[in-house]
């Protein structure tokens, strides 16, 4: 069996709902706390044991790369200041793991943005990690989810429980439960309304993918929102080979989402000794 030893995380997006913050930096740069939001995916990513990181860029993304480069000036003048713990931190950045990156020239959709790095992957599985998803948990998520592909070595996407209201913001899957945190995947439905969604369970930025996957999205037709989407692709794969879905143990946070994104700033803020106490005072008298 192939290790998972890459991840493809797509960071092309034009990050519309963030405007106009987005509009000259990248809305997977916006910080939650002092780390910005694509850090707390890569460290994820390396704690699974993940060596390659793939970026999947457009031109308004350099932050990105100059993010986990080496910036010789600020480490001149860190060390000039005797600033030691922050140097060790900006070089254990670049540190990390092996950095690589491809453009997506025109943003067409998330099926597109993977097709991107086609070349890239060669003939072995692989994990995608969205850009702007972040799931916060004792055991990284895309760890459980290597754990599923390990024993069925076939796609598994991970998905959380979301209300039932919600069900036609996400891909939804149609389980056939294995255990109470693994299913087999019968079909996906993409953003069904309530009353047609076979499950609560949404797919929601954490997949292992077969190199077979390409095929599917080499030749995948446009859908919702007139883009290429990987789910589409994937309910495809499902039919004639097959999928599993991992019920991850984390909490999720679609950081692309205005109100989720303070959301998790307060959660990650909350977990900051330094100031946890007098945020919660101030969140109290709110
Ligand atoms: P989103 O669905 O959040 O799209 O993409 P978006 O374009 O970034 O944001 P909005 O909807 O305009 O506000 C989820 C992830 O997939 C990447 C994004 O950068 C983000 O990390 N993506 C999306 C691509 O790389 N390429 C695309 O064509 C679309």
């Amino acid at each position: 069996m192939k290790k998972i030893r890459k991840v493809v995380i797509p960071v092309a997006g034009l990050g519309t709902r963030f405007l106009p913050a987005t509009k000259a930096q990248p809305k997977e740069m916006l910080p939650l706390v002092d780390k910005p939001i694509i850090q707390y995916i890569v460290e994820e990513a390396v704690a699974a044991g993940i060596e390659e990181i793939i970026f999947v860029t457009s031109s308004n993304k350099r932050a990105i790369e100059d993010h986990f480069d080496r910036n010789f000036e600020l480490e001149y003048r860190l060390r000039q200041k005797n600033k030691q713990a922050n140097l060790k931190e900006i070089l254990r950045i670049s540190d990390m793991a092996n950095f690589v990156y491809v453009r997506q020239k025109t943003p067409r959709g998330l099926g597109h943005a993977i097709f991107s790095a086609r070349s890239l992957i060669e003939n072995e599985p692989f994990a995608v990690m969205l850009g702007d998803d972040i799931i916060d948990s004792r055991v990284p998520a895309i760890k459980q989810l290597i754990k599923v592909y390990e024993k069925y070595q076939d796609v598994v996407v991970g998905v959380t429980k979301v209300a039932k209201k919600e069900t036609d913001k996400y891909g939804i899957v149609d389980p056939i439960f294995i255990d109470q945190k693994t299913s087999q995947i019968k079909k996906l439905v993409e953003k069904p309304a309530p009353a047609k969604a076979p499950s609560n369970l949404a797919i929601t930025g954490r997949y292992i993918l077969t190199p077979e996957i390409f095929d599917f999205l080499s030749e995948q037709k446009t859908g919702a929102g007139g883009e290429i989407q990987l789910t589409d692709a994937i309910a495809r794969y499902i039919k004639k080979r097959a999928g599993y879905a991992c019920t991850y143990d984390g909490d999720y946070y679609d950081c692309g989402n205005k109100l989720e994104f303070i959301k998790a700033i307060v959660n990650f803020g909350l977990k900051r000794k330094e100031f946890s106490s007098q945020l919660k005072k101030y969140l109290k008298g709110l």
